[in-house]
């Protein structure tokens, strides 16, 4: 595999982030009617955004892109806006209000919370089980692609090569649990409207400039010791991320279907963190032992609908080096993936 060089500065990493593959364009061509994007402020929707907007250009159509968000963050509706998606502030919580927006055949769901759910539990179930409800209810004609989590699988070895579809969900602790009550809700409403969903399983978005990947590069690089309780992990680019959850629009069914999304490598905490050593001319630090008992996903069906993952982790690996020594921004935001006992 060539490695390509990494993105100079913020501007071309989000232009790499939002670039679609032939196939999402051919896609775009296909799908009917506009997409609304819930919950797009956050890590991964302005990737989504702007690769609809993009990949629906490229395919010669005429499509409106909705995001709706609360934009409790600064810039990030001019930015949206500036991309070509038209932003609604809505806080989901509030049925009326979402009665009240737009109706297109097509919902991306990425709402949600984890960190903070220790301590204030009830925010996230609101959050992820209320929020899931109201907005099954009220898309009732449309198809969802909703944004879920590995973390509903029971934590398991390596060696078994990480939990298929098949593998019956065991959420540990709230937030999972409270993931997994999304999951049903839409589940529930969906079979009640008779309406198409698609679980969309993620497990590590990689965007440069925040991630598992960005995590131990930090800790490596400030000499810190990287923790190995969590001694293996999945990660996908998150352009190859959004890629997939605007393809698996046209996969939405009833009952829902359920995808995982993440890369078909399973990578060591250990020697990724060795990878990043070398690369710096470093010693690693290491603190814990590998429990052998991860958040581990199977790609299989993943690539077996969508193809491979453009970027592999051997690429992120270098770029997520290249990104921290040129000073590319960081967003501070630990993804805590060396938790495995639920407690966010
Ligand atoms: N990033 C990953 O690697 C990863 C891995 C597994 C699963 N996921 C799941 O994928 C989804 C998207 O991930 P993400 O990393 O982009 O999450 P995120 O950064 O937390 O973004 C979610 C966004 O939803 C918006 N939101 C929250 N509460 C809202 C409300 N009441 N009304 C309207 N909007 C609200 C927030 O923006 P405002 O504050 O502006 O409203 C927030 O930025 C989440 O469900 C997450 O759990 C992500």
């Amino acid at each position: 595999m060539t490695i390509q060089a990494c993105p100079k500065d913020n501007q071309e990493l989000e232009a790499l982030l939002a670039t679609p593959s032939e196939q999402l364009i051919q896609a775009m061509a296909k799908l009917d009617g506009d997409i609304i994007i819930l919950g797009i402020a956050g890590k991964i929707g302005p990737t989504v955004g702007q690769m609809a907007v993009k990949a629906t250009k490229l395919a010669g159509k005429k499509r409106r892109i909705f995001g709706v968000s609360r934009f409790s963050g600064k810039g990030t509706q001019t930015q949206l806006e500036e991309a070509g998606i038209s932003t609604i502030p809505c806080d989901l919580l509030d049925r009326k209000s979402v009665e009240k927006l737009p109706k297109p055949p097509n919902v991306l769901f990425l709402a949600g919370r984890k960190f903070g759910t220790e301590g204030a539990a009830s925010e996230t179930w609101a959050m992820n089980v209320l929020v899931p409800a109201i907005v099954a209810e009220t898309f009732s004609d449309s198809r969802i692609v909703s944004a879920s989590t590995g973390c509903v699988y029971p934590l398991v070895a390596a060696s078994t090569g990480g939990c298929t579809e098949d593998v019956p969900p065991e959420p540990i602790g709230e937030y999972s649990q409270s993931c997994l009550g999304r999951e049903r809700m839409f589940d529930y409403w969906c079979q009640r409207n008779n309406s198409k969903l698609l679980h969309y399983r993620l497990n590590y978005a990689i965007d440069l400039r925040y991630g598992v990947l960005h995590d131990i590069v930090q800790k490596v690089l400030h000499g810190q010791p990287v923790d190995l309780t969590v001694g293996h992990f999945n990660v996908i680019w998150q352009g190859d991320a959004a890629d997939v959850m605007l393809r698996s629009l046209e996969f939405c069914d009833n009952p829902p279907r359920i995808l995982n999304v993440t890369g078909p490598e399973i990578v060591s905490t250990e020697e990724t963190a060795c990878q990043f050593a070398k690369l710096f001319g470093k010693e690693p630090n290491f603190a814990g032992a590998d429990a052998d008992s991860c958040y581990l996903s199977n790609a299989a069906k993943m690539v077996k609908i969508f193809g491979k993952p453009r970027v592999a982790v051997k690429q992120l690996i270098q770029w997520q080096a290249d990104w921290l020594l040129k000073g590319g921004k960081s967003y501070g935001k630990p993804t805590h993936f060396e938790v495995n006992n639920g407690k966010f």
